[in-house]
């Protein structure tokens, strides 16, 4: 087992790279595996491998900026990956961009503590922000630059149209010929975008979705994940169908329909523009427990009825910490991908996250992701099962507490036990 080098991108070594569609990808599966002790051939204790293979594209770690205001122009962008991300997801485009017209304030914060205290730690985020506000020409020609200068690292372009094929296609191919090297779709804004049928108004309509996925993969030659909303009653429903009309991942979510709260001096809800406001997107630390319930829906339906192939799964939602990401992974992630995190902390988080990781899998002697990927999804069961396993339980307690019934009970192997069963002090 070789020992990786700590040069290059957070917790990477030397990577090859640019698969395309058909690329073969036979050893990702939503698959419980385990244990390799991490230790090498001379008996060392090796580095935990944080190296992700994932629809064919290799990353140095599992770690992905969400699209968002981390990925929202070159600069930012090329940051990200010299602090080394695994892979940046760039802020959502669309075909025309002056019709998309932010304000500001667009931003409101929850903090932990009483009625919000202003000294309490940063729990909630909300934005009212639209996707990416800049020329498409500008984003491609900084995609391309990018791509240019990092042939190497992954590049995926955030997109979304309105409901028109023709509009669909000629994005993606404008996109793609950049040399990004994956689409995830926007399938889930909460806010400003569905009053155009766009963002979440396809993603909670499972008949629009499918119509649209097919748009899509049939246009598309780079791997495509679709992005889902949390705002829907099932979320497995539309993952179903994003990956049946071929898309190669889901990730999962996007921020939460809310009202971040209402000003008791002003009566104006938050974030307050001109007096008025908007329902918006939550996200950061609060949502993560959230994220957690939809990821293990998205993975439990995945391992059932897609088990076989090597559809990905990116978890989101409120990642601060390498225990985060662990629990994603645990659940079936691939990948974990960080927005508000990055906003509040700035890009050297990564680092942290490596190192937090790494600890995580050192404790458990992981080697590498796949080591402990999807093993916590099969503890997840129905209430009614619940029920009957402790019921079990009491009975076997009851049964030992009682100790033997009959001397021809005793055995040789549980004689120490069963001797205890029978005393009173
Ligand atoms: C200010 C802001 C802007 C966002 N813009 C986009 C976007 O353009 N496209 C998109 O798919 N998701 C967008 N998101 C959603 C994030 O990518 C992510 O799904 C969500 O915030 C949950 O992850 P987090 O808790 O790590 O932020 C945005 C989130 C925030 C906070």
């Amino acid at each position: 087992m070789a020992t990786l080098s700590l040069r290059g991108p957070a917790g990477s070594s030397s990577l090859s790279l640019r698969p395309r569609r058909a690329a073969a990808r036979p050893d990702l599966r939503l698959r419980p595996v385990r244990i390799t002790a991490a230790i090498g051939g001379d008996g060392a204790v090796c580095e935990p491998d944080l190296r992700v293979r994932v629809n064919g594209l290799e990353m140095p770690n599992p770690f992905v900026i969400g699209s968002g205001p981390p990925g929202t122009n070159y600069t930012v962008m090329k940051r990200a990956f010299d602090e080394g991300w695994g892979a940046v997801i760039a802020k959502t485009v669309s075909l025309d961009a002056a019709k998309v017209v932010n304000v500001t304030p667009r931003y409101a914060r929850l903090r932990a503590g009483s009625n919000g205290s202003a000294k309490g730690p940063i729990i909630g985020w909300e934005n009212i922000e639209l996707i990416s506000d800049r020329p498409l020409e500008t984003m491609l020609n900084e995609f391309k630059q990018l791509k240019e200068e990092y042939p190497n690292r992954i590049l995926i372009a955030s997109i979304m149209e309105e409901y028109n094929k023709d509009a669909w296609q000629e994005l993606i191919e404008r996109v793609e010929a950049t040399g990004v090297d994956a689409l995830e779709i926007n399938f889930s804004c909460p806010h400003g975008m569905p009053e155009r049928k766009m963002g979440a108004a396809v993603g909670q309509d499972c008949t629009l979705l499918e119509e649209v996925c097919g748009w899509i993969n049939e246009k598309a030659t780079v791997p495509v994940w679709a992005k889902m909303t949390p705002n829907i009653t099932d979320i497995s429903q539309p993952a179903r169908v994003a990956l049946k009309s071929g898309c190669e991942g889901i990730s999962a979510i996007n921020t939460i329909m809310s009202v971040m709260g209402i000003d008791l001096n002003t009566l104006r809800p938050e974030p307050c523009v001109e007096g008025y406001s908007t329902p918006g997107g939550y996200s950061a630390r609060a949502v993560h427990p959230i994220a957690l319930g939809k990821v293990m829906q998205i993975a439990k339906m995945m391992k059932t009825e897609f088990g076989n192939t090597d559809c990905s799964l990116s978890g989101i939602g409120g990642v601060e910490t390498g225990g985060d990401t662990a629990e994603f992974i645990l659940l079936g992630a691939n990948t974990v991908q960080v927005c508000t995190g990055v906003m509040m902390h700035g890009y050297g988080l990564v680092n942290k996250l490596c190192a937090e990781l790494k600890d995580f899998m050192r404790k458990h002697n992981f080697s590498s992701i796949e080591d402990f990927r999807g093993v916590s999804l099969q503890y997840f069961t129905t209430h009614t099962d619940l029920v009957k396993r402790q019921q079990q339980a009491i009975r076997q307690r009851k049964a030992v507490r009682k100790g033997l019934q009959s001397d021809k009970e005793w055995t040789g192997d549980g004689f120490v036990k069963e001797s205890e069963s029978m005393v009173s002090n």
